[in-house]
């Protein structure tokens, strides 16, 4: 008996995917295993490779590439989308912190210029401001839609030094996450956020394994395991849960005792 997947047959558009080793692109995959048809979007044109390596494990894929903090660019992307393929079912909107081929900022608050604050917000929270509310008006009109929103834990939960600017988006996605989840309840949509913490993707900063190491579970995660949570977020298993942060820390900030180990445990 042929086994449906938890998103058969539905339409998502996935953002940030231009690194095979990439929160985006293992969240693809994983949508792809499931039964969704791909759109995959970034700024970068190695989204296109991408695609190609997700069409080589027999998915369904178009890609796009559009700068998501431009308004008049995501709309083009989203009428492609919807050009090929008629409806966005799910929109996981994962582009943010850093852009390809560039260096995260990170600087202290106190030295932080305008421009480096707003380009900050731009990446991390416009973005995901631009695509939904592009997308949002025709699940509306389906009565159907499911938006999972890449938050962190930076920001909504905990905070890091020198990344005001990405603490205060971060944060700015779960009170985004909230409000539209009401304001589309009652049309069958619903929208949550995922809280990632130390995730070994191929943007993971020097030293940032080392926090990792110092979870309860002793790791990074691997990009699947968010994508996973992505994934269920984006299916109909999850249809009661709308407004909802969910964490993927390994445990991480629920932990008091930030001393070395051998001292307490
Ligand atoms: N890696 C981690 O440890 C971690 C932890 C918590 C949260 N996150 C979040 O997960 C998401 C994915 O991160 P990742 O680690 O896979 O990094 P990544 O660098 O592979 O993914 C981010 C992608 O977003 C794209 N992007 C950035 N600005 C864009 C714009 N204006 N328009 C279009 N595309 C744009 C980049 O080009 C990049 O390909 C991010 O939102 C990040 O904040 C990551």
């Amino acid at each position: 008996m042929d086994r449906k997947g938890r998103v058969e047959d539905k339409v998502a558009l996935i953002t940030g995917v231009a690194k095979p080793d990439s929160i985006g692109f293992a969240t693809a995959r994983i949508f792809g295993r499931e039964g969704a048809m791909l759109a995959i979007v970034d700024i970068a044109e190695a989204v296109h490779d991408c695609a190609e390596l997700l069409r080589s494990e027999g998915f369904t894929v178009s890609s796009h590439t559009a700068d998501l903090t431009r308004m008049d660019q995501v709309k083009v992307m989203v009428d492609e989308v919807l050009a090929s393929y008629g409806r966005i079912d799910v929109l996981v909107n994962n582009a943010g912190m850093v852009v390809y081929g560039q260096e995260e900022d990170f600087t202290a608050f106190q030295d932080l210029s305008e421009e480096a604050w707003d380009f900050g917000i731009a990446i991390n929270l416009k973005t995901q401001f631009n695509v939904t509310r592009c997308v949002v008006p025709g699940m509306i009109t389906r009565k159907y839609g499911r938006i999972v929103n890449v938050s962190s834990v930076t920001g909504p939960v905990v905070a890091n030094p020198q990344e005001s600017a990405y603490c205060a988006a971060k944060a700015g996605v779960l009170g985004m996450t909230r409000g539209v989840a009401l304001d589309v309840a009652g049309h069958g949509i619903t929208v949550n956020a995922v809280g990632p913490g130390w995730i070994a993707t191929g943007s993971q900063a020097d030293g940032e394994d080392v926090g990792g190491m110092n979870t309860p579970l002793g790791r990074s995660a691997h990009p699947e395991e968010v994508g996973n949570v992505i994934c269920f977020l984006g299916s109909d298993d999850a249809s009661y849960i709308t407004g909802q942060l969910i964490v993927v820390d390994g445990g991480n900030t629920i932990q008091e005792y930030k001393g070395p180990r051998e001292l307490y445990y």
